[in-house]
């Protein structure tokens, strides 16, 4: 009797653990297949990579090759965009008349301005003049960068 039901309790244990394995092996090989899936970088290809690992700067130049051999001499050469410069550092002011700027594309504003003389403004944009602060309050803007700020200003106006 105990050793009858010993040995039916011998196979249950066989049983289940056969079942068990089995599911633990289904399950292992699906995730592995799955992970598989995840990290097999076979799908990028050589462009996918350059792409990923292209240098920011690219952007500004258009022209990785010259980004890569001479990246300052590239974007020193690029021509000032004074639009963009004036966008960004200038038109928080000057947009709304902030502080009686002179506002931008404001003839009457900028009149009496104008009569002061075109290195009048250039210095005075450079070095600052009452509430207008040094180079718009942006230490890393160039010279010619502030001088082509205040060009087009005033090429707003004319
Ligand atoms: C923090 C606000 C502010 C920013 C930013 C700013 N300005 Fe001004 N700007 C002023 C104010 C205020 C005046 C008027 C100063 C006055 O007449 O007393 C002024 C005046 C000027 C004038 C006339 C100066 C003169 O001699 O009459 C020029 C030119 C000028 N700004 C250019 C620029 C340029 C270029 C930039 C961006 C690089 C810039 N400003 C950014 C506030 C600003």
């Amino acid at each position: 009797m105990a050793s009858q039901s010993s040995g039916k309790f011998f196979i249950g244990s066989i049983v289940i653990f056969i079942i068990v394995f089995g599911l633990v092996n289904v399950l292992l090989s699906s995730m592995l297949s799955v992970a598989n899936g995840v990290v097999t970088p076979e799908s990028m290809t050589a462009e996918d990579v350059a792409q990923r690992i292209k240098p920011v700067s690219e952007v500004y130049v258009g022209d990785a090759a010259a980004v890569v051999s001479a990246p300052i001499e590239a974007v020193a050469s690029t021509s000032i965009d004074a639009a963009k410069v004036v966008k960004n550092a200038c038109a928080m002011c000057h947009a709304t008349g902030m502080m009686s700027s002179p506002k931008l594309a404001n003839a009457n504003d900028w009149a009496p301005r104008i009569e002061k003389g075109i290195d009048t403004l250039y210095n005075s944009a450079l070095n600052g003049f009452n509430m207008m602060p040094a180079r718009g309050g942006n230490p890393a803007l160039s010279d010619d960068e502030v001088k082509a700020a205040v060009d087009h200003m005033l090429s707003l106006v004319k």
